[in-house]
């Protein structure tokens, strides 16, 4: 008999190669392939075309059950949802370790819970006694949630299926699952496709909402959360920085609803509170103006946040090469708009380095943005403060063209609200704010107004 040609798989991305590489060729991490048995083929029976049982078609337009949603009265969680958790679902909560996916989690358990809805929570990364002294500390203790420590999936099916199904199930994480029918470590590829799998199944045929917790981490040494995204009806995302106290959850794929929703979550002593009204987060509330600093009026979703981009330019005396550091936006950009304001504004940043930051830890990928980042450089370099209580933006074109960009009007009647009295744009914008508006057609005319300005 043939050898069996040897595999590898990659665990971040799952692709298949058939010779070891030190870089995935498909997802570009280092040091993800791993070597894997292929499957042996089970049945000699090679002609699908007959054998087997007869599939039964339904109408598409038959009268069907309507979605029902479950609300986990996390209003943020939900509405990163698209309005709640949907029965006999699979969802993935990826993030980086330590963001809060648990802390998250333990909290929409307690509400669902508190509900009179029954919810397990599987830990196989902390003991009973740890997610239980978590919740005391989150004021959960009282909440009826059935807590378990389990990491074997047959353990946890075959329990789950001696009892009445759950409204909710939480496994946390599916990299320390392991099933005992397939080889492999846990958190290798197979093993956590391996039980995902089986625990979807029991989701779908139980009604049950199921969330599986997954790391994302940057060596590859456990499978990320991407080999799972085919498998799972919603992809869920915790982000933040975690030095900063804001995470913001978004949804990356998502079968029952909209994926440009985000929820918006303070990281405070007594667990994540939410935040219902994020526009003024990322503002740093300085009365006094300071040069470099321009406020963008930035969509996330449908709801508007308005967020100050910060520059500091540092003339160098010597001939040394000057630094470009960015923090929060695109490095790319930061080159872009510069060359643009050198060649078609005659400013010089030659000799200078230049310092960008988003506040916040926000991350902005906008390209509405490229005229507050232009607005905040101008300033710094001219080391005039921007009009106090003024927002901007709008693209960049290369030939420095003012471009315009989708709801602006949003943009403008978010600004207005929170006390901000003008905003500077593209042209043609129909305003029906009380914000005092200027249209401009050249990045020019936004370097003569800044320089005007007192
Ligand atoms: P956790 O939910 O354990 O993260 P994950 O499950 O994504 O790995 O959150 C861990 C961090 O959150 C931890 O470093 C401490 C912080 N934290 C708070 O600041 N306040 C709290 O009330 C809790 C429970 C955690
Ligand atoms: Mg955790």
């Amino acid at each position: 008999m043939a050898k069996p040609k040897k595999r590898y798989i990659c665990q971040a991305c799952g692709s298949v190669s058939h010779r070891w590489q030190g870089q995935c060729p498909d997802c570009a991490e280092w040091n993800t392939l791993r070597e894997d048995v292929p499957a042996t083929v089970f049945s000699q029976k090679h002609d699908l075309s007959s054998g087997g049982r007869a599939v039964e078609f339904v109408q598409l337009d038959a009268p069907g059950e309507k979605l029902e949603r479950r609300k986990t009265g996390l209003a943020e969680f939900d509405r990163a949802l698209g309005g709640g958790l949907v029965p006999g679902s699979a969802i993935l909560m990826g993030g980086d370790p330590g963001i809060g996916k648990s802390t998250l989690l333990l909290q929409a358990a307690a509400r669902i819970a508190k509900d009179n809805c029954s919810t397990v929570y599987v830990s196989g990364e902390e003991a009973a006694g740890q997610v239980r002294m978590r919740a005391s500390r989150l004021g959960l203790a009282d909440a009826p949630i059935k807590l378990a420590a389990a990491t074997s999936v047959r353990d946890i099916l075959t329990t789950l299926n001696s009892m009445e199904p759950p409204t909710l199930l939480v496994i946390d994480s599916i990299q320390t699952m392991h099933s005992d029918t397939i080889e492999g470590a846990p958190g290798t590829v197979s093993q956590v496709r391996g039980c995902a799998f089986e625990l979807i199944r029991y989701a779908k045929e139980n009604g049950v909402a199921l969330v599986l917790v997954g790391h994302v981490t940057k060596d590859g040494t456990i499978a990320g959360p991407r080999v799972l995204e085919h498998m799972v009806d919603v992809v869920m995302s915790f982000e933040g920085e975690r030095s900063h106290q804001y995470r913001i959850l978004r949804a990356l794929k998502n079968r029952f609803g909209a994926v440009d929703e985000i929820g918006v979550f303070a990281m405070e002593g007594k667990g994540l509170q939410e935040v219902s009204n994020p526009s003024m987060l990322f503002l740093s509330g300085r009365e006094t103006p300071l040069a470099g600093s321009a406020v963008f009026p930035a969509l996330e979703g449908t709801r508007p946040v308005l967020i100050e981009v910060q520059a500091l330019i540092v003339r160098l005396q010597s001939g040394a090469t000057p630094r470009r550091a960015v923090v929060g936006w695109d490095n790319g950009r930061l080159a872009m708009l510069l060359a643009v304001l050198e060649s078609r504004c005659g400013l010089n940043f030659s000799s200078a380095e230049v310092y960008l930051n988003v506040a916040g830890g926000y991350r902005l990928s906008d390209p509405a943005a490229d005229l507050a980042v232009a607005a905040a450089l101008v300033s710094a370099l001219a080391d005039k403060p921007l009009p106090t209580h003024s927002i901007w933006f709008g693209e960049v074109s290369l030939a420095g063209e003012i471009r315009p960009v989708a709801h602006a009007g949003l943009r403008l009647k978010e600004a207005a609200k929170l006390g901000f009295t003008s905003g500077c744009g593209p042209q043609d914008v129909a305003n029906s704010s009380q914000l005092k508006y200027r249209g401009i057609r050249q990045l020019a005319n936004l370097v003569d107004q800044v320089m005007a300005s007192a």
